[in-house]
């Protein structure tokens, strides 16, 4: 049984609650929060203890693991602490404001030798494991590209922190549109060089871009675009669309689908069969958004309790939550210089 330490008690904190009492393997023993009140009902509804400061919670000898769901400009601090204090780490995305911070947080856990995560739990969504699924049984051929949208409107921002650049280090690209290059990372590999172009005219929030754009290439000269964006006008779009040399997948979150179109030879007849995901429909449906998010995270946990025993899962490690980062600002490096940036020259 792992003990978990839960630093945020937001939005996205309670969910992780939730998903944490669902598993027989973690119990929730403390948590924190800055606003008492939300603490409060967060420990009243898991038994849990309450501390004000959370460095308190993080030097419990009690607790093996800490997840932090606080906004990303704490993220720094709060991982590097918890680390060194010999705790695994589930950290939200981004894992950082920058790649510098990112780094930080790595050398902490290469020092500590404990496990360190980011909550890219996109990639435990029904129609994204199924996309993975076909991709890697072949179904499609060989990958060759990746396009990718992510849109809601940043008039739904229910935390005036999500467009504080100060706070998140950026607008689209790191806070939507991070789960696009997570998941092109995951289905694509390593990304070296990237073409960017970034918007803000319709916001007009400092440093936040509303949208972004990019093309990313592989160190195999596979290519993915993307765009990450807070001008969809209603609702929240997720599509991921795979192409490969005899097909493609497209897989829609929120609802959950994944098409897959393929040839069974070259030049064949193409089929098509759409991928249903019931239960998920049926848990929308009644329980909202948040229900399927929560089955996300029961899965990415399941994932943390299996990385932490050094078995390989679909988790995203920290590694992952750095690349993620670097991307982003590779792409925000290159809207600004007009010019085509290498990930790993963009700088900190
Ligand atoms: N995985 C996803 O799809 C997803 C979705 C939304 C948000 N997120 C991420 O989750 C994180 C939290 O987002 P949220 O929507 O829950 O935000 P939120 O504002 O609802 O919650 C953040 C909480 O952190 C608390 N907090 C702030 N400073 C603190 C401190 N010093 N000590 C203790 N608590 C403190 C706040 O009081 C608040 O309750 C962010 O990194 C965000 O990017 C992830």
């Amino acid at each position: 049984m792992l003990q978990v330490g839960l630093i945020g008690c937001g939005e996205i904190g309670r969910l992780r609650a939730e998903a944490l009492a669902r598993i027989g393997s973690f119990r929730l023993v403390a948590l924190s929060d800055l606003d008492a009140g939300r603490a409060a009902v967060v420990a009243a509804g898991h038994g849990a203890a309450v501390d004000r400061d959370w460095r308190a919670l993080v030097g419990r000898a009690t607790v093996d693991v800490v997840i932090v769901a606080t906004p990303p400009s704490l993220h720094a601090e709060m991982c590097v602490e918890a680390l060194l204090s010999g705790k695994h780490v589930l950290c939200e995305k981004p894992l950082a404001r920058t790649p510098g911070e990112c780094r930080r947080i790595l050398e902490a856990q290469e020092r500590s030798g404990r496990f360190l995560g980011t909550g890219f739990n996109y990639r435990f969504f029904p129609s994204i494991q199924k996309a993975r699924a076909l991709l890697d049984g072949g179904r499609i051929g060989e990958l060759d590209h990746i396009r990718s949208y992510a849109g809601y409107s940043a008039a739904d921002h229910r935390q005036p922190w999500l467009h504080d650049a100060e706070i998140t280090g950026g607008g689209t690209l790191r806070d939507n549109g991070i789960h696009l290059i997570d998941l092109t990372r995951h289905f694509l590999g390593e990304v070296e060089e990237v073409k960017g172009f970034t918007s803000d005219r319709v916001w007009g929030f400092s440093g936040c871009e509303d949208n972004g754009f990019a093309l990313l290439k592989s160190p195999t000269g596979r290519i993915a675009a993307l765009q990450a964006s807070w001008t969809e006008w209603k609702g929240y779009r997720f599509l991921v669309e795979i192409y490969g040399t005899r097909g493609c997948i497209r897989a829609w979150c929120f609802p959950m689908l994944t098409e897959v179109v393929w040839a069974r030879e070259a030049w064949g007849r193409p089929r098509r069969r759409l991928h249903l995901f019931p239960m998920t429909h049926i848990g929308e449906r009644l329980r909202s958004y948040r229900w399927v998010v929560t089955r996300s995270f029961i899965q990415e946990l399941q994932a943390l309790a299996r990385a932490i025993r050094g078995e390989p899962t679909a988790l995203a490690t920290g590694r992952d939550g750095l690349q993620a980062v670097a991307i982003a600002h590779a792409i925000s490096h290159s809207s600004a210089s007009s010019q085509p940036t290498t990930v790993h020259a963009a700088g900190d």
